[in-house]
């Protein structure tokens, strides 16, 4: 089943600038993270997600691109990042990377050739507008920073658009000479190793520009497809990460089976997850997943609990995201964009180990690909002090030491400051001290990591929602090929315990727990702590 290895993937996002300095200028590179695989190998993680490392004036943490073909040389060399691809490959570790194609930055020679001659080839890359378009407010992703949609070049003497922030031109994916290069970038990549894209702002990437220009594209996806197919032409093994925050109903639209998208992130369960977990009862989350359309084929659900944004509430009712502020992020310097938290997993529980543990189980037991945020797996915290997103994107924290083991430069020459006071600073989390101690935090998630790895039913099977009569509790039943492994979790902060109506109790062999004395019971019963997890398999079922 190599084939359809992401199915039973554990992908692990770094953000290479923050991640591990080895050159000591202060901000991280390709060769320190080579250097740092053991942390990872050691947490078992199978594919990395590399953040955008390309060259950029980086006022978008990397998501505006001035060269799609280059490294940022503050972060290394073409060659260091082969290195870096041929060491990950020697762990068993696949690589994919970050594919920013909706817009570029505004410093990329296209757009300063766009805006600079009407009749350059470069003028319909982008998407022009000699008159001021109506509504430049529409459609602003990020309210409160970003003013427009549009906004007007004294240059060019035109308006020009943009989804993101105005450094960020859309380019015109309309024009099929946008689209030819598209496929080039991806080439490139693919011949230097990666496994694959995580394709960003995908809805946006399709939204028909043909209207803009007057002439309607008349099936947007199609250019998904496109995408797929030259990706599996170049390499069968590649797979596509779709960042598409879009209903159920549109999702079959994005996957085809898993002939455009191989893989979405789940941002409507995410958001279900954590109005669960504020609610202390498994039921929205439960609702979501029953109502969340199988991706059929190729195709598979993406699952994480944060990662290097905003935790993004913006789909819930407006009483349902104040209920995730007050749980976890009651100050308003926590909350941006009016719907999300720029906080971290382990702050937003205030380093509640229980609770995180089960969060973590969690994300693990549910059916999709876990994609985990660096970091998290040690329960780092947020600088707030940071402008916005920039806040839960800190150095690594590596040991007690000089800051915290990220970099040797001086701590005022760091690419963000390494978060060194506090119950979150790096005195006290840090991966030296946890990798040394197994009762860590670090080892109870390796240890996840490692159960859920054994458990391709999980990643590759079916499921089913098991009731056991109690809304506070999440049971999961995954099956694939004649073997049974469930999952039980516990959103109350009280000890729960239930039955599993069609299970002979010798038949479950307690996998992973977080009860010391066990979760079977005398008679069958499947006991939890609070805020407790278990996870079961199933000797000689067949179904
Ligand atoms: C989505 C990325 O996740 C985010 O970090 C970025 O700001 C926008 N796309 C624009 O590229």
């Amino acid at each position: 089943m190599a084939n359809l290895w992401y199915k039973n993937a554990i992908v692990y996002c770094v953000d290479v600038k923050s991640f591990m300095d080895a050159n000591g200028d202060g901000t991280g590179d390709f060769v320190g993270l080579a250097d740092r695989l053991d942390h990872l190998e050691r947490l078992g993680v199978t594919c990395i997600w590399l953040n955008p490392f390309y060259p950029s004036p980086r006022r978008d943490n990397g998501y505006d691109i001035s060269d799609y073909y280059g490294i940022d040389p503050a972060l290394g060399t073409l060659g260091d990042f082969v290195e870096f691809i041929e060491a990950a490959k020697d762990r068993g570790m696949r690589v994919i990377v970050d594919l920013v194609v909706n817009h570029t930055s505004d410093q990329h020679p296209w757009f300063q050739a766009s805006r600079a001659d009407p009749n350059s080839p470069y003028r319909d890359w982008y998407v022009w507008r000699d008159e001021k378009p109506d509504n430049i407010t529409d459609g602003i992703v990020f309210p409160g920073v970003q003013k427009a949609t549009w906004t007007y070049d004294r240059t060019a003497k035109a308006w020009y658009m943009h989804r993101f922030y105005k450094f960020q031109p859309d380019l015109n994916t309309a024009n099929p000479a946008v689209r030819q290069e598209i496929l080039k970038i991806m080439g490139f990549w693919l011949a230097l190793g990666v496994s694959g894209f995580r394709v960003d702002a995908v809805p946006f990437l399709i939204e028909p520009r043909g209207v803009l220009t007057d002439k309607p594209v008349v099936d947007p996806h199609a250019m998904l497809t496109e995408i797929h197919d030259f990706l599996s032409w170049r390499k069968a093994e590649a797979i596509l990460l779709a960042e598409a925050n879009i209903s159920y109903e549109e999702a079959p639209d994005y996957f085809a089976a898993g002939d455009r998208m191989t893989m979405v992130f789940d941002f409507v369960g995410n958001q279900q997850l954590f109005l669960s977990l504020a609610r202390k009862t498994a039921a929205p989350l439960r609702r979501s997943l029953a109502a969340r359309p199988d991706p059929q084929g190729m195709g598979q659900w993406a699952v994480f609990l944060r990662n290097h944004d905003e935790l993004n509430l913006g789909n819930l009712t407006e009483q349902e995201r104040e209920q995730c502020f007050a749980a976890f992020g009651p100050d308003p310097d926590m909350q941006i964009y009016d719907r999300g938290l720029r906080r971290r997993l382990a702050s937003m529980f205030d380093g509640d180990e229980t609770r995180l543990k089960m969060a973590f189980s969690l994300l693990l037991a549910l059916p999709g690909t876990p994609v985990i945020w660096y970091g998290d797996e040690i329960g780092m915290g947020e600088d707030l002090a940071l402008p916005e997103r920039e806040a839960v994107r800190t150095p690594m924290q590596w040991s007690p030491g000089h800051n915290g083991g990220f970099s040797e430069a001086p701590k005022d020459e760091l690419v963000r400051p390494a978060i060194d006071s506090g119950k979150f600073g790096y005195h006290h989390i840090n991966a030296a001290m946890q990798t040394q101690h197994r009762n860590s935090f670090f080892h109870a998630i390796a240890d996840m990591v490692s159960a859920r790895r054994s458990s391709p039913e999980i990643g590759w099977g079916g499921v089913d929602i098991v009731d056991v009569g109690d809304d506070e509790l999440l049971v999961l039943s995954s099956h694939w090929r004649g073997n049974r492994v469930i999952t039980a979790h516990n959103f109350a902060g009280t000890p729960k315990s239930f039955h599993l109506a069609d299970e002979g109790i010798e038949e479950l062999m307690p996998m992973l727990t977080d009860s010391p004395t066990g979760p079977i019971k005398g008679d069958g019963e499947i006991s939890l702590s609070a805020f407790g997890y278990c996870w079961l398999r199933c000797n000689g079922e067949r179904r």
